[in-house]
């Protein structure tokens, strides 16, 4: 198909684009659309063949379980073991940037959304698009995050046009994610809460929510099957924990910017804001990658809150190319 003919994302849209998105996903097309985290591409959890879509759009391995999104609690029971730590999380901090993992109900979803694991990821996003879409669709949407397996995740809808808009039927443009990073993942186990993905939602808000401590695996670190070390990777090569640029790098600050400034420089918060760091991190590096920044060094980021899970990116985006 050449480019000329490609759909535009729908902006904003209303209840009869809705409508025809509901439609799309029925007859097991997929579909991007806005989350508060980033954008998602969405398919039928139900469908063999919409979930075989998403793996092969994204160029996904197949050992890579997906998140399925439910609107509320109540959705999410049609499809996971009822758990009541799961319910109390849920209660506080749902529709929100938390996935929960629990143990699956047998034959809820298609086998390769869960990669045969016993255990599903499940989330209900806070975004008014992804609800409309979730309540009108009335059952669970497949959704990873709107890029090619391994790349940034995208925060506008322009960035799944640039990437995927050959693969996705349409494309539901909610304007510039709120959060900018990916929902924290917590399994939920009779041994109690394991952190998996740092992200939207800080551990410390979950840990006090629990009145107990959230392990997180080995040393501090996460394990989910789709955290590759590579992962979330600009074109440029990144150096972490920079003080000042070297010559030739460009320049990506926290904080008050160096002097004297790189000739390419960007700042995700001269206040030293994390939520407003995390906000504008993948849309920051992807402009530093268009600007045509080989290495880029990063100064320091609090790792705490937010913090921890923009470092955990960072770390992904800078680990040696696969
Ligand atoms: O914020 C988000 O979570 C976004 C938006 C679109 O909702 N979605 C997202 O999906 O980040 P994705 O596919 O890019 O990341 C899902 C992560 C992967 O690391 C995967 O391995 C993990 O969730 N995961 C899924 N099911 C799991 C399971 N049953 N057990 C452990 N990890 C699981
Ligand atoms: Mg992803």
């Amino acid at each position: 198909m050449p480019d000329s003919t490609l759909r535009q994302p729908i902006e904003f849209p209303k209840e009869a684009q809705i409508a025809a998105a509901v439609e799309i996903l029925r007859r097991g097309e997929l579909v991007a659309f806005p989350t508060e985290t980033v954008y998602g591409l969405g398919a039928d959890a139900r469908s063999d063949a919409a979930v075989a879509k998403i793996y092969a759009a994204k160029g996904r391995p197949a050992h890579n379980p997906l998140i399925a999104h439910v609107a509320d609690w109540a959705a999410a029971l049609r499809i996971a073991e009822p758990s009541a730590t799961a319910a109390q999380l849920a209660e506080q901090f749902w529709p929100g940037p938390l996935t929960l993992v629990l143990p699956a109900r047998a034959g809820a979803v298609s086998p390769q959304a869960t990669a045969g694991l016993p255990t599903i990821a499940l989330r209900a996003p806070d975004h008014p698009i992804a609800q409309a879409l979730l309540r009108a669709f009335d059952g669970p949407l497949v959704a990873p995050s709107a890029n090619r397996s391994g790349r940034l995740s995208p925060t506008r809808a322009e960035a799944v046009q640039a990437e995927l808009a050959q693969k996705v039927a349409m494309v539901l443009d909610g304007g510039p994610c709120r959060v900018g990073v990916e929902s924290t993942i917590l399994k939920l186990t009779q041994d109690g809460a394991q952190l998996l993905r740092p992200g939207g939602l800080s551990i410390e808000a979950l840990e006090a929510a629990l009145g107990a401590p959230i392990t997180t695996g080995t040393a501090g670190k996460v394990e989910a099957p789709g955290m590759l070390s590579s992962h979330y990777a600009p074109r440029a090569t990144l150096r972490l924990n920079a003080a000042s640029p070297d010559a030739g790098e460009a320049w990506l600050g926290f904080g008050p910017d160096p002097s004297p400034p790189a000739p390419l420089s960007a700042n995700l918060s001269r206040s030293g804001d994390l939520a407003e760091a995390a906000q504008c991190l993948f849309a920051t590096l992807r402009q530093l990658d268009a600007d045509g920044a080989d290495k880029i060094a990063v100064a320091p980021i609090p790792n705490q809150g937010l913090g921890r899970a923009i470092n955990d990116r960072l770390r992904r985006a800078a680990a040696p190319r696969g």
